[in-house]
């Protein structure tokens, strides 16, 4: 689901999560792996009032492994704990709770020293559209069962549900708005689906996409579309141009434009990642 944003929803957004953060324990933010730094919401540590965040980086199916590794030391250098998963499969979604445990060690153990014997983490999932809260919500909860009883903080139409031995999640996730002041944060969130359609030209997100693709992943530009090595040395515009009479479309190169979206959304592009790691932690 995309998400068209105005002044006001953010202004509303912003102030509904952080009232909700107000109960818990840690955030756990999710971003899309395949544009990790993009995907981040520039508020959420002033939301959370520097609660600790945890990082997922999830749809690492979909992700170039090899950026995602280096993401996660990157981040790590900014102090920031990053994980990497791939929600629509179940074997890592364990590693949520134990590293949300080892986040708040200190603070469990303060917990367990006044006699709580089994302290629970109480987080919620925040993120912008479509980075997979809702996967990863339902498949932590699994069976849906609500934790019984008032907890401070909770409104009373929102519940904490069981996701792990010791993790309980609200039962809602927070949609958080993008990042939209560069326009090239806007190509890569709208070529993964974070940014309603509605709000980008495709011919501006395809001409940003092709020339990162000719630079990082031109071998998947020519096994997909048949690129020849001259013809990666066009301009992205000239590009779409050719391709566009390749693939049959005549002149409608918003055609193109649109397939080359949807392929690169459904994964038929091959695995990549248009957040470059920055030169210094690389
Ligand atoms: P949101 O709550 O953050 O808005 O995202 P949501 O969970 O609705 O997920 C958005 C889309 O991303 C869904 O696909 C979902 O299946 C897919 N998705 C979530 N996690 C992963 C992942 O780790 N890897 C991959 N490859 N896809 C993931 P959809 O096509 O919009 O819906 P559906 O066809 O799955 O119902």
């Amino acid at each position: 689901m995309t998400i068209q944003w105005y002044p006001g929803h953010m202004a509303k957004a912003q102030k509904q999560i952080k009232e909700r953060l107000k109960a818990v324990d840690l955030i756990l933010e999710i971003v899309d792996a395949r544009v990790p730094e993009s995907s981040i919401n520039p508020m959420i540590q002033e939301l959370g009032q520097n609660k600790p965040i945890l990082l997922i980086m999830n749809k690492a199916d979909m992700a170039d492994p090899r950026r995602t590794q280096q993401w996660i030391e990157t981040f790590k250098k900014r102090g920031i704990t990053a994980i990497a998963l791939d929600a629509q499969h179940k074997a890592k979604l364990p590693m949520i709770e134990k590293v949300a445990q080892e986040i708040l060690a200190e603070k469990l153990a303060k917990k367990r020293a006044k006699g709580i014997r089994n302290p629970v983490i109480r987080a919620m999932c925040v993120g912008v559209p479509n980075v997979g809260k809702s996967t990863i919500l339902n498949r932590l909860v699994q069976k849906n069962i609500a934790v019984t009883g008032n907890r401070p903080g909770v409104t009373k139409n929102q519940q904490w549900l069981k996701a792990g031995q010791t993790l309980e999640l609200l039962d809602t996730p927070g949609v958080l708005w993008p990042k939209f002041e560069d326009p090239t944060i806007g190509s890569k969130l709208a070529l993964t689906g974070a940014i309603s359609d509605a709000i980008y030209h495709p011919d501006d997100v395809v001409i940003f996409a092709l020339e990162h693709f000719k630079e990082y992943y031109s071998s998947q530009l020519q096994k997909v579309y048949k690129v020849t090595d001259a013809e990666l040395e066009e301009p992205a515009a000239e590009l779409i141009m050719i391709l566009t009479k390749r693939l049959g479309f005549k002149e409608d190169y918003d055609r193109f434009c649109v397939k080359f979206i949807n392929d690169a959304r459904q994964g038929k592009l091959g695995r990549f990642t248009l957040d470059v790691v920055p030169v210094e932690a690389s």
